[in-house]
């Protein structure tokens, strides 16, 4: 429960409210984790959120976090500059099954994978993509990277972006409202699906993002013909413990920190946030 301090080494605010702050360790090694799961991030005096690890495994360097400034927790974090300590406690929780070393996942045995992003959500899919980008190289497979945004303001790590596209993989950004100087896509990122160009029949397929947006999109797969085993979505709750203690994280049989936050959708998950719908 203790967390372990570390050390802003450099900040990047990426839109006007979303900041990643990259830290370092006061002591010992970087930790390990794996893309898809959550540190709870400590701004001493104010409080404690969970904000999911957005660096890859593959990157060298300090260990990195995007958060939205949405109230005081978030706001202390956004608001920390380089020499500023911050506390880290995790990894906590399951991953999108990309990396050598995890379980077996969805991703095994198909051609295809489709990661779409809303906004935010993007950070806690961006090891991810390293790891599927780099992978891809091996093994031949595609990778589809669908990203939603409120408007072009909106759109985070554009950087990330040019270079997955430059390394092969299928990059398609879309915003809810375009502005005069928006020269790309304008509708939801379900429109995207259309267009991408995947085998439904050999996909997998990675969401995060509003909960909203991951049902639609869930469950437009599945009507193009995506196996619903297939597809995993991360979905948030709030988080006390982290470790499986509090139940502060419930939703219907599972306690998100432990169990999630990246479950698949078919089963249970998919009847709870359709249920929600009702
Ligand atoms: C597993 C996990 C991973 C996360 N990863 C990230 C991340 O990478 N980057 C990031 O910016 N945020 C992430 N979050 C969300 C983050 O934890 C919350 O935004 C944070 O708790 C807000 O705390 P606060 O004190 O700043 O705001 P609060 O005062 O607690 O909340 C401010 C407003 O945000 C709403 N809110 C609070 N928590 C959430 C939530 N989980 N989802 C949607 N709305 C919420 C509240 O209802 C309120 O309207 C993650 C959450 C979870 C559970
Ligand atoms: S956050 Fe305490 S049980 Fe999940």
């Amino acid at each position: 429960m203790t967390p372990a301090v570390h050390r802003v080494v450099e900040r990047r605010e990426e839109t006007r409210d979303v900041t990643t702050l990259m830290l370092e360790p006061v002591e010992g090694p970087r930790l390990a984790f794996r893309p898809g799961q959550f540190n709870m991030l400590t701004a001493f005096g104010v409080g404690e959120v969970a904000i999911s690890v957005s660096g890859a495994p593959r990157e060298e360097g300090p260990l990195r976090h995007t958060v939205r400034d949405v109230g005081a927790v978030s706001h202390a974090l956004c608001q920390r500059q380089v020499g500023d300590l911050v506390g880290v406690r995790g990894p906590f929780g399951s991953d999108w099954r990309v990396s050598p070393d995890c379980a077996p996942g969805p991703i095994l045995d198909v051609h295809d994978v489709v990661v779409i992003a809303g906004g935010i959500g993007l950070a806690p899919l961006r090891g991810a993509v390293h790891e599927l980008v780099a992978r891809s190289h091996e093994t031949g497979g595609r990778v589809f990277v669908l990203v939603g945004a409120r408007d072009p303001s909106q759109v985070v790590y554009h950087d990330d972006l040019e270079a997955w596209d430059r390394e092969g993989a299928v990059v398609l950004v879309t915003v809810d409202r375009g502005t005069p100087e928006w020269r790309g896509r304008v509708g939801l990122v379900t429109a995207l699906l259309a267009d991408a160009g995947f085998d439904p029949s050999s996909t997998a397929a990675l969401i995060c993002g509003p909960e909203i947006m991951m049902r639609f999109s869930a469950r437009a797969l599945v009507d193009s013909g995506v196996d619903a085993s297939r597809i995993l979505v991360s979905l948030e709750r709030n988080m006390q413990c982290g470790l499986g203690w509090c139940g502060h994280c419930q939703l219907g049989p599972f306690l998100l920190c432990r169990d999630g936050p990246v479950v698949p959708y078919s089963g249970v998950v998919s009847t709870l946030l359709n249920e929600r719908e009702r």
